[in-house]
């Protein structure tokens, strides 16, 4: 069976991703794969019909087609999300993709991977592709037995499902289409920002009508913001995977553009960040990936404290759950506040100027409050994974990483709770005693709430 595997790796065929399908390949005699460097091609792709056609043919031609990519930053690469967006947009190209099957393969450090499947599995269903399944790999699972074993499983099953051809259930609903012309009413009061920066980034072009007024809407809230669009700041490309930041947080691209100053200097200061954006292929666009894929110059490290998030987005979002959990994660490991998101599907200018004054004001208040609310587990769990990936191992890649992670506390393992785990063993060793464990079920509920009990009562007037 001929497979096209869509590289979604900047790497090319340097790409750890692409071992996986090589090896596939090599087991499988029947797994013809035929590699399209699509991320690395995105720009030519995107401004070369001649180019596209050539692919769409090679797409049309092939039994299957493979979505096979890395993660960046709880998703694909920018420069594999700006194929996607070209794709999502091309008729020929859409044509060439519906009926295909398909499936996603990823490798990673399995950090929020369920995030890109989903995404890479909608896409498919809105595609009207046969999605056959997923496979996340971690980096380095080939070096195991059990894990090659796996791998050939399921390129088993692919080659298998994909020979069924019979209709598969379509996971994720068609999307709405968002249809209305925003016009914003009359502006009232404008909100007091003093000793607060509000920064709004947006992606909006010219003739993105809606975005462009809800940003504008946004502004005319506040008495003081500022707007930057990321069309017009210097950023040179995409996040190259280089990890040359990992010793020091400096970026390949330090010197060549603008991107580390202005992140320094302008998103780290603020106090209310807004992030901007229509939507392009169920997702923000690639160039607002590739923003926040560079970001990965200061590595796993939380850069954004206590800032007050807020989205304005032109699309279906309400039908798009997966990007709002996603950017709900990113933002919870970075140890902001996600305020809400605001978007043009509510279909009515009216209800639309309340919400985004409301955005406003709520995020006004929160800065000036300094409310970030509890993490849950996607940054709870999430600092986790790093924190025992990065001492495991990945430290010597990150060596800034490891540095920081020490000196705020991060590597707090539970090993490291000695007063704790010795109180565990002593009452697991009491609860061995026969009067003990039978006592125990009834005292459990009592004893739980007394250490709260205590600090209510010191509350108490
Ligand atoms: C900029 C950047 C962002 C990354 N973000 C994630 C992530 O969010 N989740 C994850 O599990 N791995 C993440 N990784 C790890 C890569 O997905 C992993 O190294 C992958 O195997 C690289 O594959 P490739 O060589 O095919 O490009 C990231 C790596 C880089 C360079």
């Amino acid at each position: 069976m001929q497979v096209l595997v869509l590289n979604g790796s900047p790497k090319g065929g340097l790409s750890v991703t692409m071992q996986y399908v090589k090896y596939l390949a090599r087991r499988l005699p029947d797994f013809r794969a035929e590699i399209a460097n699509v991320a690395q091609r995105a720009r030519h792709l995107e401004g070369n019909p001649a180019a596209r056609s050539e692919l769409a043919a090679r797409i049309g031609s092939a039994d299957a087609v493979l979505w096979a990519t890395p993660l960046y930053i709880l998703l694909v690469p920018s420069q594999f999300k700006r194929f996607i967006d070209t794709a999502h947009a091309d008729p020929a190209l859409r044509e060439a993709l519906r009926g295909k099957s398909t499936g996603s393969l990823t490798t990673s450090i399995k950090f929020f991977d369920h995030c890109a499947h989903d995404y890479l599995h909608g896409l498919a269903d809105e595609l009207e592709m046969r999605y056959l399944g997923d496979y996340s790999a971690r980096m380095n699972d080939l070096t195991v037995k059990t894990e090659r074993e796996r791998l050939t499983a399921f390129g088993r099953r692919f080659l298998a499902e994909a020979a069924a051809e019979v209709p598969l259930p379509r996971q994720h609903p068609p999307l709405p289409v968002v249809d209305f012309r925003y016009t914003p009413g009359e502006s009232v009061n404008k909100l007091d920002t003093t000793g607060r920066r509000v920064v709004v980034l947006t992606d909006g072009r010219p003739d993105d009508h809606n975005l462009n007024a809800m940003v504008g809407r946004f502004a005319a809230a506040l008495e003081s913001v500022e707007v930057y669009n990321l069309h017009e700041l210097d950023i040179k490309g995409g996040c190259l995977g280089c990890c040359s930041c990992g010793f020091s947080y400096t970026c390949a691209y330090e010197g060549k553009d603008d991107y580390t100053r202005f992140y320094n200097e302008v998103v780290k200061k603020a106090d209310v960040l807004v992030f901007a954006g229509s939507i392009r292929a169920r997702q923000l666009s690639w160039v607002w990936r590739r923003f926040i894929d560079r970001s990965f110059f200061n590595c796993h490290t939380p850069t954004l404290m206590d800032k007050q998030f807020g989205f304005l987005v032109s699309g279906p979002l309400g039908a798009l759950p997966g990007m709002r959990h996603l950017y709900r994660g990113w933002i919870e490991l970075q140890r902001g506040n996600l305020v809400d998101f605001v978007s043009d599907d509510v279909a009515d200018s009216a209800a639309l100027d309340a919400r985004i004054d409301g955005l406003a004001r709520r995020l006004v208040e929160n800065a000036r409050a300094h409310y970030v609310r509890p993490q849950t587990f996607l940054g709870y769990a999430g600092m986790k994974v790093f924190r025992d990936d990065l001492f495991a191992g990945l430290k010597m890649v990150f060596q800034a990483d490891h540095k920081t992670y020490k000196r705020r506390g991060y590597y707090d393992f539970p090993h490291k709770k000695r007063s704790q785990r010795f109180q565990a063993a002593i009452l697991t060793l009491l609860t061995k005693l026969p009067p003990i464990r039978r006592e125990f079920p009834r005292r459990l509920k009592t004893e739980m709430v007394k250490p709260l009990r205590k600090v209510l009562a010191a509350e108490e007037v």
